[in-house]
């Protein structure tokens, strides 16, 4: 399995990135910066999470180049009016000319759905992101904005786990051409089911590598969070492995 996945628009995404929600100050800085050095190539972020200083510090600290990170931020709903202001804010905090992605946090109301899209194509062309997509959208939200401004979001991230699964909506994304990204793996999982404890053990494998590997052979994006170095390292550790049909069945039927 190739190790990343192109978006619409030809920017290819690591298909394991690194969540940030809840690491703040020092934690932070120390768990992206371990994370660089582990390997991870994929940071999500966000201006709610309100730790873009400590990430770009933790980039800079990691010695690894920019150009080999691909960085996640996104519009809190409530800033559209502010949007292009809120994008330069995250970049000063980084430190970085520009992201890789930048995605609608959850859908605005009414009308200001179709104008925060228009922001961030704007914010596309003006070089401020390579990619652009949305989060915590449904399908009939992402139609939309294709109807209403002829261009389909590259990427929706949105809750996933095995706990999740719903074929339906995922081919929905497919259908589309739209990069389904899972956000929350572990919470939305029950890492002490008997059913992941049975595959794990088959592989020599831990629960929390089961899941996160079960969203990779789905064609999911994931982005596991964790403040501890040794799992920061297990959750990255995902192609020495391969769920078998079976076992990938099972793990759909927990829905
Ligand atoms: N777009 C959105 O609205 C949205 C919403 C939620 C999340 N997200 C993004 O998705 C990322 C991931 O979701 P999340 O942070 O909600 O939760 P998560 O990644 O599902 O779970 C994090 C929790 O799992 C624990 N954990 C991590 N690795 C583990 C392992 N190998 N074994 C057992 N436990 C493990 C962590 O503990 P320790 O840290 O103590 O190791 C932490 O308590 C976020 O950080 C954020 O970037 C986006």
């Amino acid at each position: 399995m190739e190790q990343t996945v192109r978006l619409a628009g030809g920017v290819e995404i690591p298909r394991v990135g690194f969540g940030t929600w809840q690491l703040t100050r020092r934690a932070a800085t120390d768990a992206v910066r371990h994370a660089l050095r582990a390997g991870y190539r994929h940071i999500d972020t966000a201006t709610l999470y309100g730790n873009e200083a400590e990430i770009g510090r933790a980039l800079r600290d990691s010695g690894v180049p920019r150009s080999e990170v691909f960085i996640t931020t996104k519009l809190p709903p409530e800033r559209v009016k502010r949007a292009r202001k809120t994008l330069e804010q995250s970049l000063s905090a980084l430190k970085v000319p520009s992201v890789d992605l930048w995605l609608i946090h959850a859908p605005p109301p009414g009308q200001e759905l179709i104008t925060a899209w228009q922001s961030l194509l704007a914010a596309r062309a003006d070089g401020l992101t390579r990619a652009i997509g949305v989060s915590n959208f449904s399908t009939a939200q992402l139609d939309r904005l294709a109807n209403e401004t002829g261009e389909m979001p590259a990427l929706n991230q949105i809750p996933w786990s095995p706990w999740d699964h719903d074929p339906k909506r995922l081919a929905e994304h497919q259908e589309r051409g739209v990069v389904l990204e899972g956000y929350s793996p572990f919470k939305r999982s029950d890492l002490r089911s008997p059913v992941l404890a049975e595959i794990a053990a088959a592989h020599g494998r831990t629960p929390a590598q089961v899941v996160l590997r079960w969203h990779l052979q789905h064609g999911i994006v994931v982005i596991p969070k964790s403040g501890t170095p040794a799992r920061i390292d297990e959750n990255l550790d995902l192609y020495g492995f391969a769920l078998t049909d079976d076992e990938m069945s099972t793990l759909d039927a927990l829905a």
